[in-house]
């Protein structure tokens, strides 16, 4: 480890157990945790990878009413479906536990209790909402009234989501609890403040002087909270859920999610350190001014690792603060936000279920489209290109190659290198360097270019081999051939070293394939690491393709939930304003029948009818191509205003009248007819 440090403690956000991890959450935070936990090991560092489950805080309480069962059940369901998952899928946690561990009570309680005696904390009273029938004061999300702008009365206490203010509470119009549907009062209550504002001056200089090399996101973020000017900031909650304030007259309180969730990191630590007295006291991890501690987070999580819980560690006393916080952006799929309370997303504990065996195509997808600089958007057909194009058809088929040769003509032995012509050496020349890039990008959290720089180095090696072509030379130069499988054997060794913190799964079967025993990072880069004459395993394929079935299976659950989404959340336009019986009576609306019915060239929203309209026939063109094959309507009855202004479309085209269509819930047009047919022309009144 280069610089003042001697090793690293590596946090990674604690899930809410309030559903299963999905996808999102995997490539904002723990691929890249592992990733990086990986690579420490690998290079022989004294390294922790701490995690566990967030289990307090109004998330899970909510589920907990909504499936009708207890919060401790929600939260041991959660707890165990996550934990299992990661254990599946390869994240090397080196602890993952819980924030309703008895340790974890322990630590949270008495770190506020310590701000608390030493007068840290500042205690104020002030007004909240109130259901007096449920006796519960509410939090800002579980408010809901009438939105002062737009008057839609579903706003949230934060937000409304109709008009997008930004809300508080007071603002609302008669406000409710949320899920009660009770009016809400306001009653005075007493919490416990983190003073923010006292830390803003040594905020500013730890973070915008000290460190400037912070991701720009996170950085950026913090400068503009600080600049915003801290305040004040509850640390305690009137809730049942969670850990009691320990102090006397604070019934009914406990503190915090965000204050006890990230004493987490501390708890589990503690709790390693019991369980693994070879790695000493838990203290060192955490206040040793030798031991770097790294935060991995979402965007959303920002303020509270760079400031929140900074000032917490300060004001106790004795902690480090985190050397860095390498937080991303958020991974979208297939365009459209993940949500676990909508229930759309990739959920780990499935994929593990549905595409078995496939741990590192799901690593290699998310780290390739990682969200390291901006939002990114996850796509199934991008994870079957990604895995078909790139782990099938570059570095399973280099390897593939190079073993099958082995075995072919050498019994699976490796054969000697002979002399190198200029492009051995050039080849050689070109992964040369790859041990100082990839270290480069790694220590810098550049986890996507890194992964590139690996898959590059079987680029070079599937190139090389295909361009010397083995199979032709044996005929006429074996003792050349000996020297281009030695060359792709090595550089096959480098790759399951280079890959291991990325892709573990296929990095061990190859291991296994080359008899690699031992391995480390500092082997990386050498041209020497199989033996001559070394006896190696049984080769099998590393990778093979997905087929076109698994993605469309997958692609039609999103849109199955997409649609049942929307359909839940339809809400029927509320009805315009009236108008007078002689307005009604202006319009003109018939019955017309379908004589003919086309698309429109160029206008892939357009069909165009010719209607009976029992005078005349009349041309109408309609924006419903989208849900109607022209022959369904033929023949048919449609409803149509007969007295619209004729209006002219771009393409010169005249639409003389309006054919009458209901919207559905899904934004699908219906066409609208008659119970029975009637004579073309008939008036609707
Ligand atoms: O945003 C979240 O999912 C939180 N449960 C993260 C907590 S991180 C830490 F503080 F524990
Ligand atoms: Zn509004």
């Amino acid at each position: 480890m280069t610089g003042k440090f001697k090793r690293t403690t590596i946090t990674s956000a604690l899930p809410y157990a309030n559903g299963p991890v999905h996808i999102g959450h995997l490539a904002g935070v723990y691929v890249p945790a592992d990733i990086y936990a990986r690579y420490l090991r690998l290079r022989g560092e004294d390294v922790i990878f701490v995690g566990g489950s967030d289990e307090h805080g109004v998330p899970v309480t909510i589920r907990a009413r909504k499936e009708g069962i207890t919060t401790q059940q929600v939260v041991d369901r959660y707890h165990n479906l996550i934990k299992e998952s990661f254990e599946r899928f390869g994240i090397s946690f080196d602890v993952y536990s819980r924030t309703t561990s008895d340790t974890h009570h322990k630590v949270a309680s008495d770190f506020f209790r310590k701000l608390f005696d030493e007068g840290k904390l500042v205690e104020q009273t002030s007004e909240q909402f109130y259901d007096e029938q449920t006796g519960h004061f509410l939090t800002d999300r579980n408010i809901k009234g009438e939105c002062p702008r737009c008057h839609n009365t579903d706003a949230y206490g934060d937000q409304c989501e109709k008009c997008g203010a930004t809300l508080s509470p007071e603002e609302l119009i008669n406000p409710y609890n949320a899920e009660t549907g009770n009016p809400l009062v306001r009653r005075a209550t007493k919490h416990w403040y983190l003073p923010l504002d006292q830390a803003q001056p040594w905020l500013e200089e730890w973070i915008l002087n000290e460190h400037k090399e912070w991701r720009p996101n996170v950085y950026g973020q913090c400068k503009s909270w600080l600049d915003g000017g801290l305040k004040p900031r509850a640390v305690t909650r009137d809730l049942e859920w969670g850990i009691p304030v320990p102090l006397e007259g604070a019934e009914g309180k406990v503190l915090y999610v965000w204050f006890d969730a990230p004493i987490g990191y501390i708890s589990n630590t503690v709790e390693l350190c019991q369980q693994h007295p070879e790695l000493g006291n838990w203290e060192t991890w955490w206040k040793d001014p030798e031991t770097r501690l790294v935060h991995f987070i979402g965007k959303d999580n920002i303020v509270f690792h760079c400031i929140v819980f900074p000032t917490m560690l300060k004001m106790h006393g004795d902690y480090i603060l985190p050397d860095n916080v390498p937080a991303n952006e958020f991974l979208n799929l297939e365009g459209n936000k993940i949500s676990t309370s909508k229930n759309y997303a990739v959920w780990l504990n499935e994929y593990l279920d549905e595409l078995p065996d496939r741990q590192d195509e799901l690593r290699y997808v998310l780290t390739a489209n990682a969200p390291e600089t901006k939002d990114n958007d996850f796509t199934w057909a991008d994870f079957q290109a990604r895995c078909n194009n790139e782990l099938v058809a570059v570095y399973g088929n280099f390897v593939n190659r190079a073993l099958q040769l082995t075995q072919k003509y050498y019994d699976g032995q490796v054969p000697p290198c002979g002399s190198l012509n200029d492009f051995d050496r050039e080849t050689l020349n070109e992964f040369d360097g790859i041990k100082s890039r990839l270290e480069n990008l790694l220590d810098n959290f550049k986890f996507r270019d890194a992964q590139k720089e690996a898959m590059n180095l079987a680029r070079i090696g599937n190139k090389y081999i295909a361009d010397s072509e083995p199979w032709k030379v044996i005929k006429t130069d074996p003792e050349r051939v000996k020297t281009i499988i030695n060359i792709s054997l090595q550089l096959t060794a480098n790759l399951a070293i280079a890959f291991e913190p990325f892709l573990p799964f296929s990095s061990r079967r190859l291991r296994e394939m080359l008899q690699m025993d031992t391995f480390n990072w500092e082997q990386l880069g050498s041209t020497t690491l199989l033996p001559a004459g070394k006896q190696l395993g049984k080769p099998s394929l590393l990778f093979s393709k997905i087929e076109d079935d698994v993605i469309a299976a997958q692609t039609k659950k999103l849109e199955d939930t997409l649609k049942a989404n929307m359909e839940a959340e339809y809400k029927v336009e509320a009805v315009k304003e009236n108008i007078a019986f002689d307005d009604f009576l202006k319009l003109d609306i018939r019955v017309g029948t379908v004589l003919e019915c086309e698309r429109v060239p160029k206008m892939k929203k357009l069909l165009k009818f010719l209607i009976d309209d029992g005078m005349q026939k009349r041309t109408i063109v309609s924006g419903i191509a989208q849900w109607y094959e022209p022959e369904q309507l033929k023949g048919k009855q449609v409803l149509f205003v007969a007295n619209l202004a004729p209006r002219e479309f771009k393409n010169g085209l005249v639409s003389e009248g309006m054919i009458l269509s209901a919207t559905n819930w899904d934004g699908s047009a219906i066409v609208t007819t008659t119970l029975s047919n009637v004579k073309p022309g008939s008036q609707i009144s």
